[in-house]
């Protein structure tokens, strides 16, 4: 009885909301917002279920005297769909928030219902629309943060009734229109954030009520007008920061006497102008500076050396009145910054010498750019004592005599740029030392005798610029042993001389050569056909023979071609017509017989053949006589031979998945939708050999997509249903065991997941010659394998593709661990297994030889599969070299070093990790002296992205790839911290 009428009330109680439904509304209100959550690959929502009270759901908590919802915190969870309008419900709401979460669609006009709302962080979503005019109902607001989605329309007017607001968060999204008025009246607001909008007009007057604010951005809008001063007397303002705008005006002569906790005041890419007040010097707080790229005038007589905890100091690209003592006392006040980091010096006309005070920098000192002034003398040797110097920009002055040999000791150098001076001397040999030079730029000087064979030490390069010099000698070999010369590698304009040697083959990521200009002579080296990514390349002006070699037959990146002025001789290759070539000049050689009429031959303004005695026919415009049959006979014949060569070098060199890759639309073309949804429940049964025969064609070489150890896959089309799989056979003299083959292929037909290679069925029979067959189907990923992405010169996986695949893995393995019902260790994860679909989403496969350790008794039983199988060189933890058992932490460590390769694009067995040096020690020496951005693949340094995110992923990478097990994270870690490093890449 005492029962019953506790229940009733409890009932009553959880009725208070009304709902009309017997669970009271929160219950309710949640499950809606549930239910329009399309994807929780965290599985956050799986405890919002009925067998626990809604109040003790993840994410949620309630208040303690009513079972109402009041902060509803589902930051961070991976969770991507749109959000119900039933949060309106949520009527005791105080905190709510979805921050970085993959949430779309609008933010639904019902928010206003929030009148408790304190809260409100939307942030790092996709959300679109306007903000909810009637957000004003929520009159208890203190904090908004709707930073980085896709808002749009104009920010609504509507602060009147905000008037608790402290924290105001707007930057990133695509606001219009102007700043509203009406945020003068948030006059406890202490955050404005509104940057990076499309905001326009100026700025109101209004908002010089803003007694307490201490943080202002509004960077990267198209604000006009001037800035107004009366920010310079909000004494609490700690960061200003408004750049990329076009505001107009000055700074105010007395700065920071009224705003002594002024730390940031960051105003470049504007129009303003005059003076850069002298009262700088009083801003003690301050940390950065940065004017770069306004109008300011006047001499620059600021004693920078009080302001002792500035770290960053851009002044480029205004026009100061200078003179040589300015600069000097200018050098001579900054080696008193004891915690300068960057600075940002070029183009404001300093004139003079670089004075030796330049050693007594801080040693903290990481970028120094002089770039585009009138510096001359020589570079003093006390730059040796800069040993955090990363940047050394000095391009584009007037300097001279020879580089003190002792830059040799700034270890931690990463781009060396001394162009378009008058240095001169030799190049010091040990510039060889600075072995994390990415980038070396000494053209347009006077350095003479021959290039110093340490640069090959180098091996990190991606640019050498040498041109224009007066250099000699031939090129040592070393140089075209560096390998890593991605971007270009620049020796015109010199006096170098001798025989190309065949290690130019070496250059094989390399998309720029320029030799012009030398004395180079001798015959192209056949090993040129593995310069694979070259786009220009330039030999003109030199004195090279014979003919253009059949190597270049497999440049199929070639855009711009320049060979003329040589002692070239031959016909004109037919395959050159073939190449996507936008411009080819053989002018001035010894070329004869047919010009063709196609491709680039069909353009005159994008070839130049003149100068060439023996060419004939071509398009009338190139005016060149009309070929007799002979001269006709002899390109056809050459042509048939070259074309069947093109066909097979150039499908062995772009892969495999390329070709796979055409076949799949010729086929998908005959697919139609209805069997691809049918095939996964048909496809249970078995499927016979005779089947795959037929479906793979006899198993014909034309259908071998891969082979590697154990196996061998084909590409096949099933008969009845067109459906398009790979087939992959076992190399049964490598296993064997009937039973613990079937039993493995039950567990992984079970196995499904979205980043998984979908096993179809597995074949177990007799072939036709009465040998055991055992095959898996699989589904057939058109896009290949992750290795011929990552590391083939046709494709290129950009920043955003490389995270989607890096969490499409992580995903994969938490299935595999903990969530398919046995625990199955993957043991051979690397790239070549890592499979893409259609839509680039990545797929983990050839799980065909991995451990199912709940199976382990049986498999144990047949064969001893255990102890024959660890992985592959590089990806395999080091412990399962020293016999130990496999386990998840294994396939934790070939994750670490996969994520690494993504990120810095080295294989784990690149030939530079030798001597204990691994990807995982390189990795994390250079997150530990900070030289990260120089090892990342040059790829992912696109404008804009945050260094930090790169940085927490290279770390991910480093902690998963420990040498010790313990120190490794379990996956579900992983997949926690990586759907919480947001990378922006707009
Ligand atoms: C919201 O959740 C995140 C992570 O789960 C936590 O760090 C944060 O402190 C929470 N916020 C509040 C106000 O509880
Ligand atoms: C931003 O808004 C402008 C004008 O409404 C529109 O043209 C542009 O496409 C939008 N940009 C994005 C990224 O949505």
């Amino acid at each position: 009885m005492f029962l019953k009428v506790v229940l009733l009330v409890v009932l009553i109680r959880m009725n208070v909301g009304g709902s009309g439904s017997n669970l009271p509304t929160d219950h309710v209100a949640l499950l809606e917002i549930k239910s329009m959550i399309k994807n929780d690959s965290l599985g956050v929502l799986r405890s919002w279920n009925d067998s626990l009270p809604f109040c003790k759901w993840q994410g949620v908590t309630c208040g303690h005297r009513h079972q109402r919802v009041t902060s509803l915190n589902l930051t961070n969870k991976g969770l991507e769909g749109s959000l119900s309008p039933f949060i309106g419900n949520l009527s005791f709401l105080r905190y709510f928030n979805l921050s970085n979460n993959l949430f779309y669609g609008s933010i639904p006009h019902e928010i206003s219902r929030l009148s408790r709302l304190q809260r409100l962080s939307l942030s790092n979503n996709s959300f679109t629309g306007e903000i909810p005019a009637n957000l004003s109902s929520c009159s208890k607001l203190w904090s908004v943060n709707l930073n980085s989605n896709l808002l749009s329309g104009k920010i609504p007017n509507i602060f009147s009734s905000l008037w608790r607001m402290k924290i105001l968060v707007l930057s990133k999204n695509n606001f219009t229109g102007e700043i509203p008025p009406s945020i003068g009246n948030l006059t406890y607001l202490e955050k404005l954030y509104l940057a990076l909008n499309s905001l326009g007009g100026s700025i109101p007057d209004s908002l010089n009520q803003l007694k307490q604010l201490r943080e202002l951005g509004l960077g990267g809008n198209g604000l006009i007008g001037v800035f107004p001063l009366f920010f310079y007397n909000l004494s609490m303002l700690e960061l200003l920061n408004i750049p990329e705008n076009q505001l107009e005006g000055n700074l105010p002569t007395n700065l920071c006497l009224s705003q002594p906790h002024l730390q940031v005041l960051e105003i470049d890419f504007n129009h303003l102008s005059g003076l850069i007040p002298p009262s700088l010097s009083n801003c003690s707080e301050l940390e950065s500076f940065d004017v770069t790229l306004n109008d300011f005038t006047g001499r620059m007589k600021i004693d920078f050396g009080k302001l002792q905890k500035l770290w960053y100091l851009g002044l480029e690209g205004n026009k100061f009145e200078s003179n040589s003592v300015d600069s000097k006392n200018l050098f001579d006040s900054l080696s008193n910054c004891s915690n300068l980091e960057t600075l940002e010096l070029s183009k404001i006309q300093l004139i003079g010498v670089l004075p030796n005070s330049l050693g007594n920098f801080s040693s903290k000192l990481i970028r120094l750019r002089l770039y585009g002034n009138y510096l001359s003398g020589s570079l003093p040797s006390s730059i040796s004592n800069l040993l955090g110097l990363t940047i050394l920009d000095l391009v584009l002055n007037n300097f001279t005599g020879m580089i003190p040999e002792s830059i040799g000791k700034l270890r931690n150098m990463g781009g060396l740029y001394l162009e378009a001076n008058a240095f001169s001397g030799v190049i010091p040999p040990s510039i060889g030392n600075l072995s994390f030079l990415t980038e070396l730029y000494l053209g347009g000087n006077k350095f003479e005798g021959t290039i110093p064979s340490t640069l090959g030490s180098l091996n990190l390069l991606l640019t050498l610029g040498l041109y224009g010099n007066k250099l000699g000698g031939s090129v040592p070999k070393e140089i075209f042993q560096l390998s890593s010369l991605s971007i270009l590698l620049d020796l015109s304009q010199n006096s170098l001389s001798g025989v190309l040697p065949q290690d130019i083959g070496n250059l094989n990521i390399l998309g720029y050569l320029d030799l012009s200009e030398n004395r180079f002579s001798g015959e192209l080296p056949s090993s040129f056909s593995s310069c694979i990514s070259l786009e220009t390349l330039n030999l003109s002006g030199n004195f090279f023979h014979g003919s253009i070699p059949e190597a270049f037959l497999t440049l199929r990146g070639l855009k711009v071609v320049n060979m003329s002025r040589n002692n070239f001789s031959g016909t004109i290759p037919t395959y050159l017509q073939e190449m996507d070539l936008k411009y080819l000049d053989l002018s001035y050689n010894n070329f004869e017989g047919e010009v063709s009429h196609k491709g680039v031959f069909a353009n005159t303004s994008m070839i130049s053949i003149i100068g060439n005695r023996g060419l004939c026919g071509g398009i009338p415009e190139l005016h060149l006589p009309k070929c007799t049959t002979s001269d006709s006979e002899r390109s056809t014949r050459k042509l048939s031979v070259r074309v069947v060569v093109a066909i097979s070098l150039s499908s062995t060199i772009i892969g495999l998945a390329l070709l796979s890759f055409l076949l799949f639309y010729c086929c998908r073309k005959r697919n139609t939708d209805k069997t691809l949804a049918t095939i996964s429940t048909e496809f249970f049964e078995d499927i016979s050999y005779g089947t795959l025969f037929k479906a793979t064609e006899g198993f014909s070489i034309e259908n071998l997509i891969g082979t590697g150890g154990f196996a061998s896959v084909y590409k096949g089309v099933l008969d009845e249903s067109g459906f398009t799989v790979a087939v992959k056979v076992l190399n049964l003299s490598k296993r064997g065991g009937f039973r613990s083959f079937m039993a493995e292929c039950d567990a992984l037909r079970n196995i499904r997941h979205r980043n998984l290679v979908k096993v179809i069925s597995c074949c177990s029979s007799i072939d036709f010659q009465g040998n055991d067959f055992k095959a898996l189907v699989y589904d057939f990923m058109p896009n290949g394998s992750l290795e011929n992405w990552l590391h083939s010169v046709n494709q290129m996986l950009d920043l955003a593709q490389r995270i989607n695949i890096i969490k499409d893995v992580a995903c994969a393995l938490d299935y595999l661990h903990c969530h398919c019902g046995n625990v199955v260790v993957h043991c051979d994860l690397k790239p070549s297994n890592i499979l893409l679909d259609a839509d680039m989403v990545a797929h983990v496969g050839d799980f065909g030889l991995a451990k199912i350790l709940s199976l382990e008794g049986v498999s144990n039983a047949n064969n001893n599969s255990s102890s024959v199988f660890r992985g592959t060189i590089g990806y395999a933890p080091p412990e399962y070299g020293l016999g130990s058992e496999v386990s998840t932490s294994g396939d934790i460590y070939s994750y670490g070093i996969l994520l690494l390769e993504m990120m810095i694009g080295k294989k784990p067995v690149d030939p530079m990790f030798e001597e204990g040096l691994t990807l995982h020690s390189f990795a994390r020496n250079a997150l530990v002296d900070g030289s990260l951005l120089h090892i990342l693949d040059p790829v992912l340094l696109v404008k804009d992205v945050e260094e930090k995110s790169l940085i927490s992923l290279v770390k991910l990478g480093v902690q998963c790839s420990s040498e010790s097990p313990e120190d490794r994270l379990d996956i579900g870690t992983v997949v926690h911290e990586l759907f919480s490093i947001t990378v922006s890449t707009n």
